[in-house]
């Protein structure tokens, strides 16, 4: 889960990371009001979960509250890389002497944390990556050591950031770990870290992103969800506690077990090659025990999605048995009633599989279709979401 700038702000403050004042606004009189609490010169700073926001025209210096709300109502509703601007921070205005660039974040690829640093902060580092490699230092971060204060100055040397200055990134550097490490991050990027001209060191854009499968151990983070824009249909499923992620196709995809939907994704992709290139509308892992309740919130969530033209039941009974499932199938369908308007393709195998089959066929339901294979079921809800 990304954060947006503001509630990156807020964390930063909390770990004592040097950071402006800022003020979160909804409306341009919200702006105008938060400036003229601030006083002096302001930022207004779009909040999008997007970078180059500045390069976009979503931030805007200000130097009067009068200015701040005209800036404001060229920002609110602007589109930045297909995020529509609905709120700002208006954040104090920096006196910028050099901007530098310091990050920290989970590098997959080597099973461990890496720090990306460099003195050419404020351009986006994708193109500082590719344009100028050699000004960005890489430094590996075992992530049981961390980054201690020895690390953090290996760290500001071969960033090259100005000798006399070093003293006073390193704790910053070390506070910014630590949000990385106790809040189970997985990206804490700083860009630009400035230098101002009155000496001091300030984090001045934020971006930072939680791993979603520790929100269990932190309480807050549920909250700092809430604020996004998650999708709509993410949500509902989310409340039923279902397993599910919106995808761009047409045929609706309900499994269990990750694995299994997994290939079913790629039997409907492929199937739909040959049906105009339709293709799967979502993940959705029912789970083990795939009740007539969890079944009915899963087709509920996927019925309500406007783009599924069928749906495709991909279960193999294992613990739940496939009577079960064919029992959950059938009051699922009793349960939505009117709400089931889409042709379901139901492909059954494993234990008690006669018995399933039997159930669904003398439920005869007329939105049902019962096929026996995975490919032919793929191609048949291909087919019917291609129609
Ligand atoms: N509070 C501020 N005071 C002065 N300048 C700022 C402030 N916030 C941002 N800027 C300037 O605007 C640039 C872009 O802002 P930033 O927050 O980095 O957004 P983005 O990375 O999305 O473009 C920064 O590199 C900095 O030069
Ligand atoms: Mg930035």
């Amino acid at each position: 889960m990304d954060l947006y700038e503001y509630q990156a702000r807020d964390l930063f403050e909390s770990y004592g990371v040097p950071v402006l004042a800022g003020i979160v606004a909804d409306t341009p009189q919200e702006v105008r009001a938060a400036a003229e609490k601030l006083g002096g010169t302001v930022v207004v700073k779009a909040q999008v979960k997007a970078g180059g926001r500045g390069k976009a025209g979503g931030v805007k210096v200000a130097h009067n509250p009068a200015d701040a709300e005209a800036a404001a109502e060229k920002i609110f509703g602007l589109d930045i890389k297909g995020h529509i601007v609905k709120r700002v921070m208006v954040a104090a205005g920096a006196r910028i002497a050099q901007e530098f660039y310091f990050s920290v974040l989970l590098d997959r690829g080597n099973r461990s944390y890496l720090s990306l640093s460099s003195v050419e902060g404020g351009m986006e580092i994708e193109e500082l990556a590719v344009e100028r490699p050699e000004a960005l230092a890489r430094i590996e971060i075992d992530p049981i050591a961390g980054i201690d204060t020895a690390k953090a100055t290996e760290i500001a040397k071969a960033a090259r950031f100005p000798e006399e200055l070093i003293e006073k990134i390193v704790p910053v550097i070390e506070r910014l770990w630590w949000v990385y490490r106790d809040e189970d991050a997985t990206l804490v990027e700083v860009n630009p870290l400035v230098l101002t001209e009155s000496g001091e060191i300030i984090a001045l854009d934020g971006k930072v992103t939680l791993d979603e499968n520790a929100e269990f151990r932190h309480e807050g983070h549920a909250a700092l969800a809430e604020a996004g824009d998650i999708d709509p249909l993410e949500a509902k499923a989310k409340a039923s506690n279902l397993n599910y992620v919106k995808l761009d196709g047409e045929v609706g995809i309900i499994g269990n077990g990750a694995g299994l939907v997994m290939s079913t994704l790629d039997v409907v992709s492929y199937a739909g090659e040959k049906h105009g290139g339709v293709k799967p509308a979502n993940f959705l892992d029912i789970g083990g025990g795939a009740s007539a309740e969890v079944m009915a919130a899963g087709l509920d969530v996927i019925l309500g999605d406007p783009q599924v033209k069928s749906v495709f039941v991909n279960v193999f009974g294992g613990i739940t048995a496939c009577d079960a499932v064919a029992n959950g199938i059938v009051g699922a369908l009793a349960k939505l009633g009117d709400a089931a308007t889409k042709p379901l393709v139901v492909r059954l195998d494993g234990n008690n599989v006669v018995e399933g089959r039997q159930i669904l066929a003398d439920a005869a339901h007329p939105l049902v279709t019962v096929v026996d294979t995975m490919d032919e079921a793929a191609d048949k809800a291909a087919e019917l979401a291609a129609a």
